[in-house]
């Protein structure tokens, strides 16, 4: 069964499904963002309040449970996040950017951290640092890649958590190209693998350099100057 698909904008084909936040909001700080002229330091901050906007579509299916609480007139039954926490991973470095607004909705998650570099001759991507729980048995992953350009380097993530156990991946990305989704249903969507990706944008293509067109540029770069 393909899970139900509630938020605005989205499509679902097999196990994979993405969805393509479209709210005033989203699209303003979206333009933002996108802007050449806009500083790193208010770019960083656009990132995480965007983040933070999606990260509420994205947490739709986020489990919870019963409690038994009492409020200060009576006993009642609350829903609170289940066991085990839901593993925040920021995609090293740009996904950095987006952590803060993540955890700003979900304080209680555990974060991980996976380093991945592309290479920009082949575009494919390699593993530099992984700093992961060995056990993602029963565990909800929320990764954070402010970019699904080609897609390799989300698959290669979205490999080693469904590798490790994860039960479900959903992939938060500023902005999307149509190469990289088509990528991401070829590896998942014929698959049992529950993944989703969120994003605030589809743009219209990458150009023969990878990057998304018309894009934002290069998100590490916009974040935190270039190197
Ligand atoms: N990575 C970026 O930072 N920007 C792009 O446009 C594509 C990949």
């Amino acid at each position: 069964m393909n899970p139900p698909d509630h938020a605005r904008g989205g499509t679902s084909l097999g196990f994979m499904r993405t969805l393509v936040i479209d709210h005033p909001l989203v699209a303003h700080k979206m333009s933002r963002l996108r802007r050449e002229e806009t500083s790193s330091a208010t770019f960083r901050l656009l990132a995480e309040e965007l983040v933070t906007l999606l990260a509420y579509e994205a947490t739709e299916a986020l489990e919870v449970e019963e409690v038994a609480i009492t409020t200060p007139v009576a006993p009642t039954v609350g829903l609170e996040m289940k066991e085990p926490r839901p593993l925040v991973v920021p995609i090293l470095r740009a996904g950095l950017g987006m952590l803060n607004g993540m955890v700003r909705l979900m304080p209680t998650a555990e974060v991980g951290f996976l380093g991945l570099v592309r290479d920009e001759e082949t575009l494919s991507a390699s593993i530099y640092a992984d700093r992961l729980p060995d056990n993602l048995k029963d565990r909800q992953v929320f990764v954070l890649d402010p970019m699904l350009a080609t897609g390799g380097t989300l698959i290669a993530a979205i490999d080693i958590l469904l590798e490790r156990g994860a039960k479900d991946v959903t992939a938060i990305c500023l902005l999307a190209a149509p190469e990289g989704l088509a990528r991401l249903e070829e590896a998942y969507a014929n698959t049992h693998a529950q993944v989703t990706i969120v994003t605030a944008g589809l743009d219209e293509r990458l150009n023969d350099k990878g990057y998304i067109v018309p894009g934002l540029g290069d998100a590490g770069d916009r974040l935190y100057g270039t190197v």
